[in-house]
């Protein structure tokens, strides 16, 4: 990752930018709008982003999910995530999830699930394996998890916040 670049927890003042680099990111409004929402709905639980000279190139969002079945589950799901094209590939990503997972773990949250680029996510650790059990909106080769802590409940039927169905 570029020296000048700083990872820093994303403040309300700052969701218009990160609106912003979904959109470029991705190259259509449909992200952005999910992050809008997370926060509208206050369904959001930790939002990082990269900065490089006061400009915003980098975001990772991670919300809460709710678990329904036996067993006290204590789970959230990554995305969006984006690194402004002219940025990418140049380690932003990893670092983002990587001070992101930390985060999350930290709060005692033992699984953190996606819905992304099966050839990518990997390299930090999520697997398709970890989502057995798990009832889910999504399933596939692009769903996985990773653990965090240990406890996690067996069998869990999952309930993605609303900004994703909005
Ligand atoms: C996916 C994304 C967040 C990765 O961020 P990044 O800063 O470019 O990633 P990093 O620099 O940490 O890692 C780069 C590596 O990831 C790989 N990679 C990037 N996007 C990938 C993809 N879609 N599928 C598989 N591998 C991918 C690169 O090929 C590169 O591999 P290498 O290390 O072997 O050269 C960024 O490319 C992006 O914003 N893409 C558009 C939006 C998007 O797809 N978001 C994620 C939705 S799940």
């Amino acid at each position: 990752m570029t020296d000048n670049i700083t990872l820093r927890f994303a403040i309300e003042a700052d969701l218009p930018a990160i609106i912003t680099l979904n959109d470029e990111a991705f190259g259509q409004a449909d992200e952005g709008k999910i992050v809008a929402l997370l926060h509208e709905n206050d369904e959001a639980l930790l939002s990082l982003i990269a900065e490089l000279d006061e400009r915003i190139v980098g975001h990772i969002q991670f919300f809460p999910i709710d678990a329904i079945g036996p067993g006290a589950a204590q789970f959230a799901g990554l995305g969006p995530m984006s690194v402004h094209p002219d940025f990418q590939k140049t380690g932003i990503g990893g670092e983002l999830i990587g001070a992101g997972l930390k985060e999350v773990k930290a709060l005692g949250y033992q699984k953190v699930f996606v819905l992304g680029h099966a050839d990518y996510y990997p390299r930090f650790g999520f697997s398709v394996d970890e989502t057995a059990g798990m009832s889910a909106p999504w399933g596939g080769p692009h769903f996985m998890a990773v653990e965090l802590n240990p406890g996690s409940p067996p069998l869990a039927e999952l309930h993605y916040p609303s900004a994703f169905f909005e």
